[in-house]
């Protein structure tokens, strides 16, 4: 028996695990303090009404005999397929419905996929980077190339022509940057990929949260797509399914490669490892694609938005340097008075009872900067920030 001893190549521990070990240590020390946590992007808001009232419809279908469902379709319930395919259509994306993969969440696929990948591809990933890409790539012993992400560059690193990648990781609105790129800075590595016949693994998890219509919502936006990108989607985001999970995954037909449709091998995986979304789940998760749930999830989605107003309105009156908050949940900001990333969270943490998530556990490239949710409530957004204000003017 033999482990697989990549693992001992990971850092030691997940990284929002391990701010949530520091949190904890800090609060069992300091029980009288009240601790804020703009760290994880973890939702806030109780799900939309529409989907709480098409669940218990799901509950009582499976209550009665007529009704009742055991395990669903593979890919998912045509009812939510067809929920998704629409929510495309109103992007100006047309797809077929086996194009479209239903799943528990975008995290679970970004490991997942990885299994229709031959080890040996090399691996392009932007530094910083959302640290599931790099971990699950370690896990896999496959080799990473990283593609800087800088102030310079606005946090949006463009294809190197002398860097080779089959496979590349594309995350906008990024986490954890909230730099997000524009259809034309997109179909510079669609182009890029066409041409070595790679595979970009497109992350869209946060496209909700754009408003410019100058950016990309979805890679397939941007022509030639369909035949070099996958795209990730998620609920959590978009419609507070973090505790739910589902998201789907957009393998599109014309992406071949060896003659080999990757759809086809992504449904062979997916029905021989994966046994679906739960009935009740799906059926909430097409109410979000309705008139109505869009109208109440845009509701939530411009709360977080005022959130992450308040947060770049506390950054600016210290005059501290950051990207995102705009088209994107997440302030990506330059630590103060130079100070490196886990330098601060110990500040903040100590000394506001903030709790952030430092920029170098997302890569070398981080060191130096922190990341802010606005996934928080209004009252603590505001008080944490009131109180941000207060240390950093008085340090
Ligand atoms: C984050 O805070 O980066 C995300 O919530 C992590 C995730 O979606 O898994």
């Amino acid at each position: 028996m033999k482990i697989n001893a990549n693992y001992l190549n990971l850092k030691d521990g997940y990284l929002f695990a391990t701010v949530a070990k520091k949190t904890k240590e800090y609060k069992a020390a300091h029980p009288e303090k009240e601790v804020i946590r703009l760290s994880i992007g973890d939702v806030t808001l109780p799900l939309a009404p529409a989907v709480i009232s098409a669940m218990h419809g799901a509950v009582d279908d499976l209550s009665k005999k007529e009704t009742f469902k055991g395990y669903g379709p593979d890919f998912g319930y045509e009812s939510l397929v067809n929920a998704i395919l629409g929510s495309y259509a109103r992007k100006g994306v047309s797809l077929a419905f086996n194009e479209v993969f239903v799943s528990d969440g975008a995290k679970s696929d970004c490991g997942n996929i990885l299994d229709i990948f031959d080890q040996d591809n090399v691996v392009m990933v932007p530094d910083p980077v959302y640290p599931v890409y790099v971990d699950t790539n370690v896990m896999a012993g496959r080799k990473i190339v990283y593609a800087d992400a800088t102030a310079e560059n606005g946090f949006l690193p463009m294809p190197d022509q002398n860097v080779n990648a089959d496979l590349i990781y594309l995350c906008s609105p990024n986490n954890p940057t909230g730099a997000a790129y524009s259809k034309d800075q997109l179909r510079a590595w669609v182009d890029y990929a066409l041409e070595r016949d790679a595979v970009i693994l497109y992350d869209a998890a946060y496209e909700f949260f754009v408003t410019d219509p100058s950016l990309a919502r979805s890679i397939y936006q941007v022509e030639g797509a369909e035949k070099c990108a996958i795209e990730l989607c998620s609920f959590s985001k978009t419609a507070g399914f973090t505790g739910v999970r589902c998201g789907y995954t957009i393998v599109p037909n014309a992406l071949v490669r060896q003659g080999t449709p990757l759809n086809k091998l992504w449904a062979r995986r997916q029905s021989t490892k994966f046994n679906g979304v739960s009935y009740i789940t799906q059926t909430g998760a097409a109410a979000v694609f309705t008139e109505e749930g869009e109208r109440q999830i845009g509701e939530s989605l411009a709360y977080y938005r005022k959130n992450a107003q308040t947060i770049a309105n506390c950054l600016d009156e210290l005059g501290i340097w950051y990207t995102g908050g705009k088209n994107s949940p997440y302030l990506w900001l330059r630590c103060p008075n130079g100070m490196g990333s886990w330098e601060f969270f110990d500040y903040l943490l100590e000394n506001a009872n903030v709790v952030g998530t430092p920029g170098s556990g997302f890569g070398k490239n981080g060191e130096g900067f922190f990341r802010l949710t606005s996934f928080g409530s209004a009252e603590s957004t505001e008080e944490a920030c009131r109180r941000i204000v207060a240390l950093l003017k008085k340090g």
